[in-house]
């Protein structure tokens, strides 16, 4: 079986009638929510809440019943994919454009289920992936240079036909070397006016689910 779709499967048995549950953005999060709408067919009674527009029409596609996130006061469970993975939990996410929505369904989330495939595990955060960052698209130039001055090269996503969030904002794809100490740069990126959020997912997860061959392997934090 593809290993992204092994995690996302895996991922939703932890998945209860009676829970709100979060449904993440990107191709693996794809499987999970083809996973829960098989599910509900079979009877399970829960209620999602979409990380994006994408995923809200996917979760209509396979049958999972929606709220918006101000209809419920947290989340049981929520299911994500991820661009990078460190060994404390710490992420990178975003490279599909949904992070800020992600990110907020993450914080209001008991459980934070990353589910990705061995690709994703580094040692240091930036290893591999750019750190995509959500900004307004007013000065967004300026911001572009102010991040830059925190060490990285910063790309417009999409480049001469830039891609709009759901929230109408710019990303810029920063890389980094390596993110030695993410806390740290997450304080240094927010104090940048402008700038929305960041993909930087620190102390939020709470499991991590690995597709890899011959299975998958569940790592939780205590
Ligand atoms: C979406 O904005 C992202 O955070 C995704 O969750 C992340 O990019 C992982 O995507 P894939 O599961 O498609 O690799």
């Amino acid at each position: 079986m593809d290993k992204k779709k092994a995690a996302a499967e895996r991922a939703v048995e932890f998945v209860q009638s009676g829970m709100v549950v979060g449904l993440g953005t990107g191709s693996t999060a794809y499987f999970a929510i083809e996973a829960l709408g098989r599910r509900v067919k079979e009877g399970l009674d829960i209620t999602g809440v979409a990380t994006s527009i994408g995923t809200e029409l996917l979760a209509k596609k396979f049958g999972v019943p929606l709220v918006s996130l101000d209809e419920v006061k947290l989340i049981d469970i929520t299911i994500d994919g991820a661009d990078e993975v460190d060994p404390q939990f710490n992420l990178i996410k975003g490279m599909g454009g949904a992070l800020l929505r992600e990110k907020i369904v993450a914080y209001a989330s008991l459980e934070e289920i990353i589910v990705v495939d061995d690709s994703k595990l580094v040692d240091v955060l930036g290893t591999c992936s750019p750190l995509p960052i959500e900004v307004a698209p007013f000065g967004h130039k300026l911001t572009k240079t102010a991040l830059e001055d925190l060490g990285c090269q910063a790309r417009l996503k999409g480049g001469e036909k830039p891609l709009k969030t759901d929230n109408g904002n710019l990303i810029y794809e920063c890389k980094f070397e390596q993110i030695e100490d993410p806390e740290f740069l997450e304080i240094e990126i927010h104090l940048i006016p402008g700038v929305v959020e960041s993909g930087l997912f620190i102390d939020l997860a709470t499991k991590v689910v690995i597709g890899q061959e011959g299975g998958t392997q569940l790592r939780a934090k205590n």
